[in-house]
């Protein structure tokens, strides 16, 4: 919206504001969705977001927001009943355990802090622990937006490799995939998401 005073300034976490650029480029019309140039846009669009996380993996995108792409993760890789570890440093890695609770996953929450990010030794410690391997996924994010903690998420993939345990290693990027770095591969991540409405500064909804 604009107002005298100029265009509003939405000064929060997310929706980030929008460069013109990309406010200008959805005032395009329709493309057909059969055509090339459609499946050449959405081939390229996917190539650039494995960019992005740094990965030799495929992308996908969901119409749906960050909530969404949890579930859509979270249903991709784990059965009812399978073990999932949730690592706590603010908000957001616990509302991704909720989603799983709800899917009928069993939640454990490695218990943090609001004020510290996630301790990579005690994730090793505890999963050294599970020495019948019950937990199928451990998920943490890389910022928690309600806290401002950044984890060290190649920290926690090597105690991860470091306990030698097959959990499957998942991580959000909604508040920091293209502010800070994310090396998916390197780092020993197997499924990573994220939103469009921050880092990328786009509009809600993927
Ligand atoms: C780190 C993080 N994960 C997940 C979400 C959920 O995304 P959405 O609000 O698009 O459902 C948010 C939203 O702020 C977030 O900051």
């Amino acid at each position: 919206m604009t107002v005298r005073a100029g265009r509003e300034f939405l000064a929060i976490p997310g929706p980030t504001t929008m460069p013109d650029a990309v406010l200008q480029a959805m005032h395009r019309p329709a493309i057909d969705i059969y055509s090339r140039q459609m499946t050449d846009l959405t081939e390229s669009l996917l190539r650039d977001i494995s960019k992005l996380f740094a990965t030799k993996g495929k992308s996908y995108i969901y119409i749906a927001n960050g909530h969404g792409a949890w579930e859509a993760a979270l249903t991709n890789v784990l059965s009812r009943g399978d073990k999932v570890l949730v690592l706590e440093s603010g908000r957001f890695a616990i509302g991704w355990g909720n989603a799983a609770s709800l899917m009928g996953a069993e939640v454990e929450v490695l218990k943090g802090d609001w004020r510290r990010a996630v301790r990579p030794h005690e994730v090793e410690e505890r999963l050294r622990r599970d020495t019948e391997h019950r937990i199928k996924a451990v998920v943490v994010v890389q910022i928690d937006t309600a806290s401002g903690v950044q984890n060290d998420i190649e920290a926690i993939g090597k105690a991860i490799k470091a306990a030698n345990h097959p959990a499957l290693y998942m991580v959000d990027t909604v508040a920091s995939l293209g502010c800070i770095p994310f090396e998916m591969d390197k780092w020993g991540v197997d499924v990573a998401m994220s939103g469009s409405q921050k880092g990328l500064m786009t509009p809600p909804g993927l």
